[in-house]
């Protein structure tokens, strides 16, 4: 911190188009907490800001299905997800939203500086366009088959099933999302961020200059510069947005992930109108804590932005997570497959600190992690209430039983204790290693080893027993434990500050610093502690069988909801039908077709000739699996090049509502030929 007086965290402003879930929290929000609180115990000055993202087509999509305006729709969510954070104590000091008139403002005026210094590009080209509604056609409004992979329902902008990025154009068989239609091009003008511009100082700065910044955020940077960086439209053809502040944008706005980052800019202008010390003096050290998917816009694409504009600071760090992954299966708000902060609090009040406990302890640093419900129970169980709770609480109850509360002398030290104390001194350092270099889970685990002490030295001591026998040798090990206990208050209180709070009340002590941390002598001799209560209670296996039925529930709701959106077709004549050409073959050779994860490449004897046939279907046959099974053959579909190869015709298969392909075959063998009618 040397060179830094104060420190600016942003956390990702979540898209304010449903609620929030313990993803969000363990990647994002946790940490910064986490950070900021610890921050804050140093009496440093600090500000963690947050807010919702409200534009952007998905918003818009989900106004249009539920026929209100986009308004209403992140009206709904913001207050939804600012009332979620509130509950779990996510320390924000403001926490605004993009659709805020000072928002708009500040991200026009951002957008007119760079204008005007002639930071853009301007650029006419042809964009999907749909006639049948006068519009043009954001990327996220464009589905069609992915050219990498042969997923069908890619979007515009990326393959969800490759992750490819993509642009509306590279689409195989583009369809409107609004009319269902092909859209048609036409020409439209854009404004373009040159990022190739700026690949030597990007290079410079984070490459030469950031080796310290985590691996897996280092490495994604990497990649991304080494693959080129070419110009990136920064506005758009939507009408909810930021409207792009030039004559003759009309229905053009801000491309949402160019307003968004800036909302970070508003959010602090709407706290404070000393905003510009936390934003453009050089001594504030600036962090951004994200999910893995918003690097390259935060390590990137914003700091170029601000290069660009060149009076602000840029980040110091971007403490990037991976995915937190829910009972072996990845978070799906429109699966609604995940764990919703606010039905957590409906089902365990009061147990805000054990949910971020759980996200801390399994936090996805490095790599992604999976949450369950067991391990959710095992670390209550058995690391909050066992060690954690267990301790404090037979250090208070002694304390009440022996001394009616009052906190004993220390006598004379045994070689036990001076360990103990000698260890309780280090605990300081330990934590703030971890937590400096944004460790976060093992700084936890620091912490708690303070707690594991606790207990070891009250099993090692004893003292319901040696009160028999030496009264005065048991005062000393109660001081210690309720030193320990003190502690504690400190070193845990970013992690679980409303148990802290708690434990701080039956010590009757007021919060301390940071500083204090270390100390073996927080509480006098004599001073008065209350009676406690538990700190922690056990979650018992009813609890987490109710919540697992509860996600059985819901993968069975999604396959009937799946069943009722596959309704059947319209009815066709029998001609229709008769255009279709089925045939039995035989598959001869598989083979996986390189550098795409769902694709095998097929020899097929079909009784007519031996063709090749692309077939997406990897994830589920392996090749061997294949070579030798009779096959269903469309065999007068029209040739169509995937990757490169040329597929002629298409083997059928059996899709269920996960989305799992099994072969259509006949059930003995038939001739290679044979028609299917
Ligand atoms: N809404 C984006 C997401 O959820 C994050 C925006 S971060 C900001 O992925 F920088 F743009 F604000
Ligand atoms: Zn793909």
């Amino acid at each position: 911190m040397d060179k830094f007086k104060r420190t600016l965290i942003t956390t990702a402003l979540p898209y304010a188009n449903g609620p929030i879930h313990i993803g969000h929290l363990a990647g994002v929000y946790v940490p910064a907490d986490i950070y900021a609180r610890y921050l804050r115990l140093k009496n440093e000055d600090v500000l963690l800001i947050g807010g919702s993202d409200e534009h952007g087509v998905p918003i818009t999509l989900k106004a249009k299905n539920e026929g209100i305006t986009p308004q209403d729709v992140v009206d709904k969510f913001h207050g939804i997800i600012k009332k979620s954070f509130e509950d779990f104590g996510i320390s924000f000091d403001v926490y605004s939203r993009t659709s805020a008139k000072i928002h708009h403002e500040t991200a026009s005026e951002f957008f007119k500086k760079l204008y005007d210094d002639g930071k853009f590009i301007e650029k006419t080209s042809e964009q999907y366009y749909d006639e049948a509604n006068n519009q043009f056609l954001a990327d996220r409004y464009i589905t069609g088959t992915c050219p990498k992979c042969g997923f069908e329902k890619a979007y515009g902008d990326q393959c969800e099933s490759c992750g490819t990025s993509l642009s509306p154009t590279e689409l195989i068989n583009p369809t409107s999302m609004i009319s269902g239609n092909q859209p048609i091009l036409k020409e439209t003008k854009h404004w373009y961020l040159p990022l190739n511009e700026y690949e030597p100082w990007l290079k410079e700065w984070i490459l030469e200059g950031h080796k310290e910044w985590k691996p897996n955020v280092y490495g994604q940077v990497k990649s991304w510069i080494d693959g080129g960086l070419h110009p990136r439209a920064v506005t758009r053809d939507l009408n909810w947005g930021v409207p792009v502040p030039v004559e003759g944008a009309e229905g053009k706005v801000l491309y949402v992930w160019f307003d968004a980052p800036i909302g970070y800019i508003s959010a602090t202008k709407e706290l404070t109108a000393d905003w510009e010390k936390y934003w453009k003096d050089p001594e504030t050290r600036m962090l951004h804590f994200i999910g893995k998917d918003n690097i390259v816009f935060h390590c990137i694409i914003f700091p170029t932005m601000l290069k660009a504009e060149g009076s602000y600071n840029l980040p110091e760090n971007v403490p990037a997570n991976e995915f937190l992954n829910l009972e072996n299966d990845k978070i799906s708000t429109s699966r609604n497959w995940a764990v919703w902060l606010h039905e957590y609090l409906e089902d365990f009040p009061g147990k805000e600190d054990v949910l971020k406990y759980v996200l801390t302890a399994n936090a996805p640093e490095t790599k992604d992690n999976d949450f369950t419900w067991k391990d959710f129970q095992t670390r209550n169980n058995n690391e909050l209430v066992a060690i954690l709770g267990n301790f404090v609480n037979r250090a208070l109850v002694l304390t009440q039983k022996y001394y009616n509360g009052e906190v004993p002398e220390i006598g004379k030290l045994t070689e036990s204790d001076k360990n103990t104390l000698a260890e309780i001194s280090k605990i300081k350092g330990e934590v703030e290693k971890s937590l400096d270099s944004f460790r976060i889970r093992e700084a936890l685990k620091n912490a708690m080893d303070l707690a594991r002490l606790g207990n070891k030295y009250l099993a090692d001591e004893e003292p319901w027993k040696v009160v028999k026998t030496d009264k005065k040798r048991v005062k000393t090990i109660m001081n210690i434990s309720l030193q320990i206990t003190a502690n504690l208050t400190i070193c845990l209180e970013p992690f679980l500050p409303f148990s802290m709070n708690k434990l701080r009340g039956f010590l009757n002590l007021e919060k301390l610093d940071w500083d204090k941390l270390g100390n073996t002598e927080l509480l006098a001799a004599g001073h008065k502690t209350n009676k406690p209560t538990l700190l922690f209670e056990k979650i018992e296996d009813s609890v987490i069988e109710a919540q697992l039925k509860k996600l059985q529930d819901t993968k069975k709701a999604n396959e009937i909801a799946e069943a009722v959106t596959n309704p059947a077709k319209e009815n066709i004549e029998f001609d229709d039908f008769g255009k279709i050409d089925i045939r039995v073959g035989i598959v001869l050779e598989a083979e996986k077709v390189p550098k795409t994860k769902k694709l095998l490449k097929l020899i097929v004897d079909t009784g007519i000739d031996k063709r090749t046939i692309i077939s997406g279907v990897a994830e589920f046959y392996k090749p061997e699996d294949l070579v030798g099974k009779q096959v269903s053959v469309l065999v007068n579909l029209a040739p169509k090049k995937l990757r490169g190869i040329e597929s002629q015709g298409m083997i059928l298969f059996a899709e269920d509502a996960d989305g799992t392909l099994r072969l259509v075959a006949p059930e003995v063998d038939v001739k290679p030929g044979s028609e299917i009618k």
